[in-house]
Order: structure tokens, then C-alpha cells, then sequence
């Protein structure tokens, strides 16, 4: 069995269209939708996830501002930038690039940005609305897997749907998505025992674990639905993700592929966010 590729390049470059031509008419009404981007430390990944995340809202009309702090920043002075773009009206996005330095504490930080302007989803409140099923803004990537499935016509309900991974980032909200769409989901992560046999029932397997080409065949089931949401580098300067995409390939009726998968889905989410942000504050939706 040969399995359909995921093109979530291609889904992304539909979803950045639409996008760019609302802005363009919210300029029209002399609004520019403004993203606020933290970056404290210096780690090669997220300097570049930064970058693509500055040239994507450049190219749909999106003004960004980006503060790079030192690794030695402390909590109080983020939780000061943070209040003063709180206050600030003419932006309407604030985003806190993780992971942070280990001597700031994660939730201390992300508490503080106003929910309205929490475009990465990953404030308590809007983490609290989407386990109500009341959702605001939802984290990026779960969201833009849920595109994707969406756009291949992939059933989700009563099917088994295996999470690897328990980040607020992806895996504990990805699982409360799929739940959402009536999957029978099971959450693993590092300390999960005998997890071949958890990955093998699953119709649906999302790998979020950083380890590159850890999923491996003999762990897929015939026909499943492989998402994955890894993005490493290998000695080699390789891209690859979590799953071995050669052999799995092979087995699964759908596959993203790592780049050109959920990656362009996830900043296409995220601007798709800072819009709706925008439309909100606006008083516009
Ligand atoms: N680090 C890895 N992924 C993300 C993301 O989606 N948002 C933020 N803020 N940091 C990340």
C-alpha cells in the first residue's frame, strides 16, 4: 500500500491567501494587524522559527515587532514588556517564543499576557476555554493539524487517535481537539511502558517527541494516519521528523512529510490568529 502525502505546504499557502487578502481590506479601513514576538536567550531553533514567523507577516501585510532579550533577563523585566504590550492598542498579538531559560518560570510568564492578544493559545485561560469546549484562540500547531485533517476529509470519529508527546505546546491540546471530533484518544509520553503495542491500535498516530525517525514501521498499523510533528536536525544538516517516513510510508493511507508538513500549517495558524485577534479588538468579529 502506497500511502497520500499531507501537503501541508500547499494547504498553508491557501490559508496565507485568504489571510492576506482580508488584511489587505482591513487596510482599507486604516487597520494593520501587529504581532509582538519575545525572544529571551539565544537558541538556534527558535531564532529561526522567529524569523520565518517575521518574514510570513511581512508577506501577508502583518506588522511584527520582535524583542530579542538576553539569556540573562529576568522574570519581572518580560513581565514588564509583557504589561506594556498589554496596555499598547495598536498591538494585537503577543507571542512568548519557548522554551524559555531555565531560570524563568514558564507559567509566571505566559499568565500575564492578556487572553485577547494570546494568539499561541497557551495562557491558562484560553488553555481552561478549550478544555470547556469554548475554545478562543487555539495553540497553532494542534490547530493546524485539525486543518489538515480537515482538508484530506480524514474521519476522526470513534477512531482510535494515539498522541505522543504531553507539551502544552502540541500534545495535551492536540488531544483535547481530537477528542473534540469524537476520537478515542490515548496521551503517551516518555514514561509510557510498551509503547509499540499503544502506537500499533492507532487509526491516527501524532509523534511529537524530538527524536528523529523514532517511529519505525513495525510500530504503525496497516491503513493508519500518520502526523508528524517533529523537526530535527541530523548530523548531516538534515530536516527529518519523528517518524522513519520511508518505511511508513509504506504502511499508512495518509502522511504528513517533514518539511513541507505540519510546519507551514502551524505559522499559517498563527497568523490566522493574530488576524482574528485584530477583527476582535477591532470590533470587527
Ligand atoms: N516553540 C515551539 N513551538 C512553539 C510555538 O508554537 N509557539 C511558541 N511561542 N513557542 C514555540
Amino acid at each position: 500500500m502506497s500511502s497520500t502525502l499531507i501537503n501541508g505546504k500547499f494547504l498553508a499557502s491557501i490559508v496565507k491567501e485568504e489571510i492576506k487578502m482580508e488584511i489587505e481590506e482591513l487596510k482599507t479601513k486604516g487597520i494593520t494587524p501587529c504581532l509582538a514576538v519575545i525572544l529571551v536567550g539565544e537558541n538556534r531553533a527558535s531564532e529561526k522559527y522567529v524569523s520565518l514567523k517575521e518574514k510570513t507577516c511581512k508577506e501577508l501585510g502583518i506588522k511584527s515587532l520582535i524583542f530579542r532579550l538576553p539569556d540573562r533577563t529576568e522574570e519581572e523585566e518580560i513581565i514588564n514588556l509583557i504589561d506594556e504590550l498589554n496596555r499598547n492598542i495598536s498591538i494585537n498579538g503577543i507571542l512568548v517564543q519557548l522554551p524559555l531559560p531555565r531560570h524563568i518560570n514558564q507559567n509566571n510568564i505566559l499568565q500575564k499576557i492578556e487572553p485577547i492578544k494570546d494568539v499561541d493559545g497557551f495562557t491558562p485561560y484560553c488553555l481552561g476555554r478549550l478544555l470547556i469546549d469554548n475554545p478562543l484562540f487555539i495553540p497553532c500547531t494542534p490547530k493546524g493539524i485539525i486543518r489538515m485533517i480537515d482538508a484530506y476529509e480524514i474521519e476522526t470519529e470513534g477512531k482510535r487517535a494515539v498522541v505522543i508527546g504531553r507539551s502544552i505546546i502540541v500534545g495535551k491540546p492536540l488531544s483535547l481537539l481530537l477528542l473534540r471530533r469524537n476520537a478515542t484518544v490515548t496521551l503517551c509520553h516518555s514514561k509510557t511502558e510498551r509503547l509499540g503495542e499503544i502506537t500499533k491500535n492507532a487509526d491516527i498516530l501524532c509523534v511529537a517527541i524530538g527524536k528523529p525517525n523514532f517511529i519505525t514501521a513495525d510500530m504503525v498499523k496497516d491503513g493508519a494516519v500518520i502526523i508528524d510533528i517533529g523537526i530535527n536536525v541530523t548530523n548531516y544538516g538534515k530536516v527529518v521528523g519523528d517518524v522513519d517516513f520511508d518505511s511508513v510510508k509504506e504502511k499508512a493511507s495518509y502522511i504528513t512529510p517533514v518539511p513541507g508538513g505540519v510546519g507551514p500549517m502551524t505559522i499559517a495558524m498563527l497568523m490566522e490568529n493574530t488576524l482574528y485577534a485584530t477583527k476582535v479588538q477591532k470590533g470587527l468579529s
